[in-house]
């Protein structure tokens, strides 16, 4: 398949949601390019999980529409993947059969299934722990699970919303890691959402600062350093500081 490099995934258009009086999101109007990896990030409360809820619809816009593919996003033709702040690898499955779960609700043939899935073990390394459990395994390997689960699923657009939030450094780079690494190979669309702003500036090509409510975009930045990305690198550090300038909410 061949990819326009401009080629729009996702349009956001005058996105306004209340929640009753609350008015959570102000008119937002976004484009995300196809195979962009685009980091949101904004303060607790601001309306980011609610985006992604009206990305699934299982929240209804008051105002404004969410495209996928020029088409009003409907998570029944679009193939949507969620990463989610805790850990939810099925405990009842082993590994495999985790990565398997997703194509076989789809009903995807046999061989399909297979060499979906030999390729993510593959290459999450997880060849030696495909028969365990998920309670048998560390938060950081079940976490590799659920994004190899996510992106066996050959999404449209992964959806990742603070997947590292209660993790250790060292956990957060490696899946951090993990996660560019898939990106860069299979060409997914990724929004991640995150509060740490050093995070974005390590994974995004672009990164979307939001307001406090009612929630705008305050701000893009386009970060176009090379990867892999070095925190210590002066242009990486210059990046970090000129977001955190903008952020006035913490
Ligand atoms: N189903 C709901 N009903 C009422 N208020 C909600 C609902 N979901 C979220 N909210 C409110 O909307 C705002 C945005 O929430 P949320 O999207 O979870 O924020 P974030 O993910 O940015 O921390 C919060 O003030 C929250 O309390
Ligand atoms: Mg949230």
């Amino acid at each position: 398949m061949t990819t326009q490099p401009d080629e729009i995934k996702v349009e956001v258009k005058n996105l306004t949601k209340y929640f009753g009086n609350l008015h959570v999101l102000d008119d937002i109007s976004f484009n995300i390019k196809k195979g962009e990896f685009v980091c949101v990030v904004g303060p607790t409360g601001c309306g980011k999980t609610t985006f992604l809820n009206l990305l699934t619809r299982i929240y209804s816009p008051t105002r404004g529409d969410l495209f996928i593919d020029g088409e009003s996003a409907d998570p029944k033709k679009h193939n949507l993947a969620f990463v989610f702040q805790e850990p939810s690898a099925f405990p009842w499955l082993t590994v495999e059969k985790n990565l398997r779960f997703g194509l076989e609700i789809k009903k995807l043939p046999k061989d399909v299934i297979d060499e979906r899935t030999e390729m993510i073990i593959k290459m999450l390394g997880l060849q030696e722990l495909r028969n365990s459990y998920p309670h048998q395994l560390s938060v950081s390997s079940e976490q590799r699970i659920i994004i190899g689960r996510a992106f066996a699923m050959n999404p449209d657009l992964l959806l990742m919303d603070e997947p590292y939030g209660q993790m250790d450094v060292k956990l957060r780079f490696f899946l951090e890691d993990e996660v560019i690494r898939l990106w860069q190979e299979l060409g997914t669309t990724v929004v991640f959402i995150t509060h740490n702003i050093e995070e974005a500036v390590y994974m995004a090509q672009r990164i979307l600062i939001l307001s406090t409510k009612p929630t705008t975009i305050k701000e893009e930045v386009i970060v176009d350093l090379p990867r892999p990305r070095r925190f210590d690198d002066p242009k990486f550090v210059a990046i970090r500081n000129a977001v955190t300038e903008k952020i006035k909410w913490w």
